[in-house]
Parts: structure tokens; sequence; C-alpha cells
């Protein structure tokens, strides 16, 4: 089963996120703000492997995409969020002022919080998904949730509180804030289809894959400007990154490595349209 390119598949996925806004009946000053913040931008890579990895199984594009606006909601508002001037406080994300530069604080907390409970309704409202599949899907959307939420704090309070930090604990702490929601966007359309087993392994890739992503975006900070990312950059100085521990260029070995196994496995798992597509959008993990 050929795949769709990146490029090709954003095109489509974002007209989709355009129509949902604008058929989605909430309170219109969350709507507003949560548009703003999902509608902007965005490489659209965790739709992007959950509309790939689904096209082998047997489930509707409408609801692989509705899937995929469900985790880039999830994505967005974690963004939202991230950017709070109490947590990495950013003036820029997507090309455009933060969320709460935009509509003040208490609406992008609001709309974060709005855009982190709405997921879960569009997963449970998928068509034609056996019961149990969208119950296991379910699960492992809230527990990456969780995860993300715990890999912040970590991130956080390694930061504020300025602690010593081992280099396991750093890959940990990305596995979480990172490498949980990459890997539920990789298992999703297997648990939708009741491949709990598969799912459960490409869970582990995709948590992989998210390592790797997060060691080229702490790179990206350091090596790229504002207008390259659309996002403030250099703002890592005072973070626990992998970069506290090493030279930028072991840290760039690390990244690979973890890229590296995550194109092995799906090897291993016959998966080779998409090892085409991750050596295809490797410059854009690491440049984007
Ligand atoms: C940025 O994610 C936040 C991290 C998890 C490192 P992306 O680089 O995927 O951001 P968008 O979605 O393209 O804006
Ligand atoms: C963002 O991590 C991860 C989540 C929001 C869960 P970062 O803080 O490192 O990402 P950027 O650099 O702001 O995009
Ligand atoms: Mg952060
Ligand atoms: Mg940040």
């Amino acid at each position: 089963m050929n795949s769709i390119s990146l490029d090709d598949f954003k095109n489509e996925f974002d007209k989709h996120i355009i129509c949902f806004f604008e058929e989605i009946q909430i309170e219109e000053n969350i709507k507003e703000a949560l548009s703003y913040s999902v509608k902007n931008g965005g490489k659209r890579l965790r739709p992007w492997f959950i509309y790939n990895f689904g096209k082998s199984e047997d489930i509707s594009s409408e609801n692989l995409i509705n899937a995929g606006i469900a985790v880039e909601i999830l994505h967005s508002s974690s963004l939202i969020h991230d950017d709070l001037p109490a947590l990495d406080d950013a003036n820029f994300r997507r090309g455009v002022l933060t969320n709460h530069l935009r509509f003040g604080e208490y609406k992008a907390i609001l709309a974060g919080d709005y855009g982190f409970t709405l997921p879960l309704k569009i997963i449970m409202d998928l068509k034609d998904i056996e019961l149990e599949n969208k119950l296991v899907a379910l699960r492992y959307f809230i527990e990456d949730t969780l995860k993300m939420f715990e890999g912040e704090m970590r991130d956080l309070i390694y930061e504020k509180d300025n602690l010593e930090v081992e280099t396991s604990e750093i890959i940990n702490m990305y596995a979480n804030k990172t490498g949980a929601i990459f890997g539920l966007s990789f298992s999703l359309p297997f648990f939708l289809a009741g491949e709990y087993k598969l799912g459960e392994k490409m869970h582990e890739i995709g948590i992989d894959f998210g390592i790797s992503f997060q060691i080229f975006d702490d790179l990206k900070d350091l090596l790229k400007s504002e207008k390259e990312l659309g996002k403030d950059t250099h703002k890592d100085v005072n973070k626990k990154t992998l970069l506290n521990k090493m030279s930028s260029k072991e840290v760039k070995i690390v990244a690979d490595n973890y890229y590296s196994r995550v194109i092995e496995n799906l090897l291993t798992l016959n998966y080779s349209d998409m090892v085409r597509n991750l050596i295809e959008i490797r410059n854009i993990v690491e440049s984007r």
C-alpha cells in the first residue's frame, strides 16, 4: 500500500481541520482561541503517521482523518500550555503570536483545557469501530496524555529547581513529554482495528521516534533562528536537555541512533514504504 507524502497529506488534512472547526458547535471564545492554534501551521506529523499506518488496516479514511484531528488538537493544546508565561514563556508559535499573547492568559488556559478533553469525544464518536477496540484506543489516548503531562512536569521541575539530572532521567522525560504522543500516533490505527499486539509494538517504536524528535528539537533551539522555525529559539539555556551533558555533535549521534532504531524496527515489521518516508522526512525533522 503506497503511503502519502507529508506535504500532500498536510494540504488535505488542513482542509479537514478547517471544516471541523466550521462545523463544530462550541462556545465561541473557546472556538476562536483553540482553532487559532490548531489551524495555524504545524507540520501535521502525528496525523500523517496515523493516516499512513492506518492505510494498511481496514479503517476508513474518514476515521483516520478524525483520529488525526483528535491527536493534532491534543498536541496543539499541549503547545498552548507549554508556551504560557508560567511554563516556557514563549512569544511565537507556528509563525504567529502564541495563544496567550493573542487572546490573553485565561482564554489560552481554557482553550488548552478544552483541547485536552475534546479529542476524547472525537475518538468516542468514531463510526463503525468495534466498542472494545474503541475502548482500548481511548485507554491509550488517556494514558499517553497523562504521560505527556508528567513529562512536561519533569521538564519544568528540572529547569525551575535547577536540579542535577542523569542522562537517563532526561531521556525518560523526553519519552514522556514527546514520545508518548508519537507512541499514540504510531499505534492508534492498530488499536482501532483490533490489532492489539502490533499496536503495542508500534507504540514502543513511536516512543523511540519521539525521543529522537525531541533531541532534534533541542538542537534546533540551539542552531536555528526564530524565522526558520516560526517559534522562539535559544530558549533552552536553563533547560536540562542532553546538550547539558554532551556536545551537539554527540547529541546528534544519540538522536540519529534512535531514528535508526525506528527504521530497523519498521523494516522488521515490513513497513518498507514508511521506512522510505522516514528517510525522506529526516531532513524536515532536523530542520523544521
Ligand atoms: C513541537 O512539535 C513540540 C515538540 C514536541 C518538540 P512539532 O515540531 O511537531 O510542532 P508542529 O506541530 O510542527 O508545530
Ligand atoms: C514541548 O516541548 C512538548 C510538549 C508540549 C508536550 P518543548 O517545550 O521542548 O517544545 P518547543 O520547543 O516549545 O516546541
Ligand atoms: Mg517545554
Ligand atoms: Mg516549549
